[in-house]
């Protein structure tokens, strides 16, 4: 179907009018030691204007300095990072925004989410440790430190009791979505809130991309079983966030404006079984996940 996008500088927009650019990249699992640093500068020269990562990726200096390293206005990016859960409570999280300021190199993020909900099993309290973090997310909004505020593996009923408990409503979920792992209720939930839907994962971090019938699909539109995950999120009103160590792959994987699913093809991705789950599941949100 149809998008209203033609590259990926294009934006959704968010409940407060920020725009954010409908597709980005990915940096969990990108190593220190120079490889995300070289991978960010490199997804920059390559379009992208909007870099996702958190603090517990341990990238988050060497994505600021990738994104210097390329060279770009810092106004002409999408910047997002993610609290961790070991921070949870307003003093804490006020103060792990400023840390993750602090590597990234920033005076602001464009965007900065909850990573995990804290939730029953962790918790009995996990309401109000939520709302406690959000009210937080809620100063550092209103000071300007970040340009909107979001949560990450909110389930239905996380999400809804958040929602309850704000005075600033979330703006948006990232979720893990990819073929053989869509969640239809978070993500039609997310929607149906006015939240954008992100998709962390996108590719099923690469476990989707040697699947026969996925490969049968791209083939009917001469594109790469990647570009196929990617255009499918935005076909269902998902931004998704892919990431590759590699330029011509980060080149590919954002060239996915210039075909459109069929029905039946999006029908038959949407059915498909398991396929590629991380085995993080916001419902059981572990104290440690790390996705
Ligand atoms: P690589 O870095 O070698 O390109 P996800 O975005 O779902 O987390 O998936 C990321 C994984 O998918 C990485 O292992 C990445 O490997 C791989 N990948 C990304 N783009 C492509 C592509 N176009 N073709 C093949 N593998 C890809």
């Amino acid at each position: 179907m149809k998008i209203p996008f033609s590259s990926i500088e294009d934006c959704f927009t968010l409940p407060n009018g920020v725009r954010i650019p409908c597709v980005g990249y990915g940096t969990w699992q990108t190593p220190v030691g120079g490889t995300a640093r070289r991978c960010v500068a490199a997804a920059v020269n390559a379009g992208y204007v909007h870099i996702d990562t958190a603090f517990i990726y341990g990238n988050e200096q060497e994505v600021g300095q990738g994104v210097r390293d390329a060279g770009r206005n810092r106004g002409e990016l999408f910047i997002t990072s993610k609290h961790w859960v070991t921070e949870r409570g307003y003093e804490k999280t006020i103060a792990a925004a400023e840390l993750s300021l602090k590597n990234l190199g920033m005076d602001y993020m464009d965007l900065y989410l909850i990573h995990w909900p804290c939730v029953a099993k962790v918790s009995e309290n996990w309401a109000e440790i939520n709302a406690d973090t959000w009210r937080a997310f809620e100063r550092l909004y209103a000071d300007g430190k970040v340009r909107a505020i979001g949560v990450s593996n909110f389930d239905v009923a996380s999400l809804e009791r958040l929602i309850a408990d704000s005075s600033v409503k979330p703006m948006v979920n990232q979720l893990e979505f990819h073929p053989g792992w869509t969640q239809p209720e978070n993500i039609d939930f997310t929607h149906a809130q006015g939240l954008v839907a992100q998709a962390w994962s996108p590719l099923g971090s690469g476990a989707v991309l040697k699947d026969k019938r996925l490969e049968e699909i791209a083939a009917k539109y001469g594109v790469s079983v990647a570009r196929l995950c990617v255009r499918y999120a935005l076909e269902k009103g998902v931004l998704p966030l892919p990431k590759s160590t590699d330029p011509d792959r980060m080149r590919s994987n954002a060239d996915v404006f210039g075909f459109e699913l069929s029905e039946e093809d999006t029908a038959a991705i949407d059915a498909m079984p398991v396929l590629g789950y991380s085995g993080f599941a916001p419902q059981d949100a572990p104290a440690d996940a790390i996705a």
